[in-house]
């Protein structure tokens, strides 16, 4: 087992000119401020290495193309894949779009289903919902206990309708839960269905191994894991093949006539116009950055924040917490009867960004029986005093409205 060091958030902090302002910054479950290293690997490569690649016969565009495929080399490593299984995308909501789309569109008939978790992020419910809907079908849920895990039991009871692709969220943005991704997708897989894992909250904060995992599909953003506004969409070789295009273009194509086309096969048959090079490039800088503390270090560090702060939070009876001890890197509670709004409004006053409010996951809400609620979510420059202050400012919020 590797030995975990401990992350020394204040170093790191040292990394992040965004942290001059002195602000504390517990919203990185929304996106994640960036270190130098990613912010000087984007600029650079505009400085010395911009030119379009794959296309250009010049030496520039040939290192553009170069640095874009070390970045491709460095990012599929890092989940444990193969380079040509990788697509980039915008953000996991596209990834997740491109699979309905791709994949679930041509698989999905009527009477059949795909089936979901009660936790997830609108992002992994609509464009579900959509596809269901067209073809005939419908969108199948696995509920949630009061806890706010997921029962075994309650997954098999499901999976034996065999819907046509399972699709879960490894960390769900609103509870901090922690699925058990590994032995939900060889439920699955015993009973030959497909499986995407939303890894948009987990892999800012612990080790991915798809082929540990053996997801057919894996999504993720790079913006919360300290690189730019890039997606990544990882894809089994043979589910590549079984999807089609989602953009048609320049790029991807073999040979064009105004009557027809013929695609390139794979990964590359994604590639459609000009795609976000710099993007790519900042993400493996933040790549190298996480390696460099160590994935484990960072999880480690991550549930110590927010394990305190549940512990503070939960022994306040003023004070509701939502989901399980056992967690990664946020916390989401509710102040009495204040609204969600209100207390984000006062921690913002002391300069402690929180987000507050649906999180883009109105039914698992519902589920909870609350229109809205507060979450403070970590990333490696946090601190414990951070998690201090955070929790003096609920205290002035309980002060200024009686509680
Ligand atoms: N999905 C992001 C969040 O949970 C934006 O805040």
């Amino acid at each position: 087992m590797a030995v975990v060091q401990k992350l020394n958030a204040v170093q790191v902090q040292k990394d992040f000119p965004f942290f001059r302002q002195g602000l504390i910054y517990l919203d990185s479950a929304a996106t994640s401020q960036k270190p130098r290293a990613v912010l000087n690997a984007v600029v650079g490569f505009y400085e010395s290495n911009n030119a379009n690649v794959n296309r250009g016969m010049y030496q520039l565009a040939e290192k553009a193309t170069a640095k874009y495929d070390e970045a491709r080399r460095i990012i599929a490593g890092f989940i444990g894949a193969r380079d040509d299984e990788l697509i980039f995308v915008r953000n996991a909501t596209e990834a997740i779009n491109m699979v309905a789309q791709c994949f679930a569109r041509n698989v999905v008939g009527a009477g059949d289903s795909v089936l979901v978790t009660e936790m997830e992020h609108h992002s992994n419910i609509l464009p579900w919902q959509r596809v269901a809907r067209e073809k005939g079908g419908r969108l199948d849920v696995v509920p949630i206990t009061e806890r706010g895990v997921i029962e075994i039991s309650a997954l098999r009871e499901k999976l034996a309708m065999r819907p046509k692709l399972f699709a879960f969220s490894h960390v769900s943005n609103v509870l901090g839960t922690v699925n058990p991704a590994k032995e939900f997708i060889a439920e699955a897989h015993k009973l030959k269905i497909p499986v995407l894992l939303d890894a948009s909250q987990s892999i800012p904060s612990m080790p991915i191994d798809v082929k540990g995992l053996d997801c057919d599909f894996l999504v993720f953003s790079g913006h919360k894991m300290l690189g730019p506004h890039i997606g990544v969409l990882y894809v089994k070789r043979e589910f590549l093949e079984r999807m089609s295009p989602f953009l048609v273009g320049g790029g991807m194509v073999k040979e064009v006539t105004f009557e027809s086309a013929t695609f390139k096969d794979g990964q590359e048959k994604f590639d459609a116009g000009t795609f976000d090079v710099p993007g790519a490039v900042g993400l493996a800088a933040a790549i190298d950055y996480l390696k460099k503390i160590g994935m484990e270090n960072v999880q480690a560090h991550e549930e110590e924040l927010a394990r305190y702060a549940y512990d503070v939070l939960a022994k306040d009876p003023a004070i509701t917490v939502y989901g399980p001890r056992d967690r990664l890197n946020l916390v989401s509670f509710n102040v009495g009867d204040m609204h969600a709004h209100d207390v984000a409004a006062i921690l913002d006053e002391a300069g402690i960004c929180v987000r507050a409010g649906h999180h883009c996951a109105q039914p698992l809400m519902r589920r909870l029986g609350i229109p809205a609620c507060v979450r403070a979510s970590f990333g490696v420059y946090n601190t414990k005093e951070d998690v201090d202050a955070l929790i003096a400012a609920i205290g002035k919020a309980k002060k200024v409205f009686g509680i």
